[in-house]
């Protein structure tokens, strides 16, 4: 019984090592290849608007836990949000992109949230290239650090960080206008 066993895996062992020897599924190449010439340090500055409250809200609420209602952290809380990115903090100011994305109030003891969004930018040379930022954020703090784990188009391979910085906060509605200072190497 082992033996038709060893049998069988090694069989396995050696046609999948075969398999790899053989097959073209990849390459190293170069960065030039792809267009992508010398990496640059680039810093985005702008207003991101979350708007709860109203008849046109920016970010909803899609779902939550059963105990979310008796957490003071909001704990299990989850909203979606779609929210202008703007070059100034008023909401009439022109608007740069949009930051899109999941929210959820992750922390029992601090009010934080993880926040998973894509922010995509529609003016210029940055049009249709998006940045995708993950981190934690203690949206009572004046200041956050969070991380810029990728992009696309021109920001493809990009990495970075992003300083948020509360410029107001609706304790009522809990609508927010964010400072986002980004940096970011990019090619
Ligand atoms: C919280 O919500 C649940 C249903 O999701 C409900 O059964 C419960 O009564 C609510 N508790 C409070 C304190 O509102
Ligand atoms: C951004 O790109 C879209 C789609 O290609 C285009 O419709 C739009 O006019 C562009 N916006 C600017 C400001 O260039
Ligand atoms: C809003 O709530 C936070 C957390 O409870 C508190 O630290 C802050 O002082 C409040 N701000 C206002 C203007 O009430």
């Amino acid at each position: 019984m082992a033996m038709w066993f060893i049998t069988i895996t090694l069989t396995l062992l050696f046609s999948s090592l075969t398999a790899a020897e053989n097959s073209d599924f990849f390459e190293y190449v170069s960065p030039n290849s792809l267009g992508l010439k010398k990496e640059k340090l680039l810093h985005l500055h702008f207003f991101l608007h979350d708007v709860t409250s109203g008849s046109k809200p920016t970010a909803v609420q899609i779902a939550e836990a059963q105990t979310t209602n008796t957490s003071s952290t909001f704990f299990g809380f989850l909203a979606i949000a779609d929210d202008p990115l703007t070059v100034g903090p008023d909401p009439g100011s022109k608007v740069v992109g949009k930051g899109q994305g999941l929210y959820g109030f992750s922390d029992q003891n601090e009010v934080a949230l993880v926040m998973l969004f894509n922010l995509v930018f529609t003016e210029g040379k940055f049009n249709g290239s998006t940045l995708s930022l993950l981190g934690r954020n203690l949206i009572f703090e004046n200041e956050r650090e969070l991380t810029i784990v990728g992009g696309s188009g021109v920001f493809k391979l990009a990495r970075g960080f992003a300083d948020l910085k509360k410029y107001s906060l609706d304790n009522k509605t809990g609508n927010a206008i964010v400072e986002y200072n980004i940096y970011v190497f990019h090619y």
